[in-house]
């Protein structure tokens, strides 16, 4: 990827550590002199059955809720000024987390996974109606995607290849496509975009 993308630059950070996501933004900044869009990408699963309360321990909600929910927000708050900047010269700085079906439906690779991501598409409306006009502020709720994240899961696979009428997981690119839209679109903010592949209908 970075040979694909020469003029990028890459900038090393644990999103758990709130050192880190400081020194995130202020490089991006100082790389580009402004900050037109941020996708809050980054996230941990934790793959535990729904009816194994005692696996899903305080430490496991506390790690999830840190990575999926807390780094977004804080991203988000530390790049505010330069969007809000780029709302004044250019068009509406534009905010897309990443969130997942796990947070609109009862489903999930875990509870506290699915409560983190449905806390994340709650945080996307809470800032979309604060932060507008000048910030827009969507997500994008990936049903399976083909990542390293899920390479071994089996059933979840031929769940999408039998049910979801597109008959296949997504790929990075379909879930790429998903936010390149919605930061094209000048008038949506607060929307969360679920990405099935028509899943949920079924
Ligand atoms: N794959 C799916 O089916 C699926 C479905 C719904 C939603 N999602 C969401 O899509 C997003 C991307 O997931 P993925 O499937 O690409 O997962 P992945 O293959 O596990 O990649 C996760 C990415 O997040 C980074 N990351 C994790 N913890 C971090 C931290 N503390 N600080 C900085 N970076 C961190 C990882 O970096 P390192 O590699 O350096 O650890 C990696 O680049 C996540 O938010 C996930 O919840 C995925």
């Amino acid at each position: 990827m970075a040979a694909e993308l020469p003029q990028a630059v890459y900038v090393q950070a644990d999103l758990a550590l709130e050192a880190d996501r400081v020194r995130l933004v202020r490089e991006a900044i100082a790389a580009w002199g402004q900050l037109d869009v941020l996708v809050n990408n980054a996230g941990i699963s934790k793959v535990i059955p729904h009816g194994d309360l005692a696996a899903a321990t305080s430490a496991v909600w506390h790690e999830l809720h840190e990575v999926n929910v807390v780094a977004p927000f804080h991203l988000v708050a530390l790049a505010e000024s330069a969007l809000r900047e780029a709302a004044r010269c250019r068009r509406a700085g534009c905010v897309v987390n990443i969130s997942s079906h796990a947070g609109v439906r009862p489903k999930g690779a875990s509870i506290p996974y699915a409560v983190s991501k449905a806390a994340l598409n709650h945080l996307t409306r809470l800032l979309a109606l604060s932060l507008g006009p000048d910030i827009r502020v969507n997500a994008v709720a990936p049903g399976l995607v083909d990542t390293p994240l899920t390479a071994d899961w089996t059933a979840a696979q031929a769940l999408w290849r039998e049910r979801a009428p597109m008959r296949r997981a997504a790929s990075p690119d379909d879930i790429a496509h998903a936010v390149l839209m919605l930061v094209a679109s000048d008038y949506l903010t607060g929307e969360v975009l679920l990405s099935d592949g028509g899943l949920n209908l079924t």
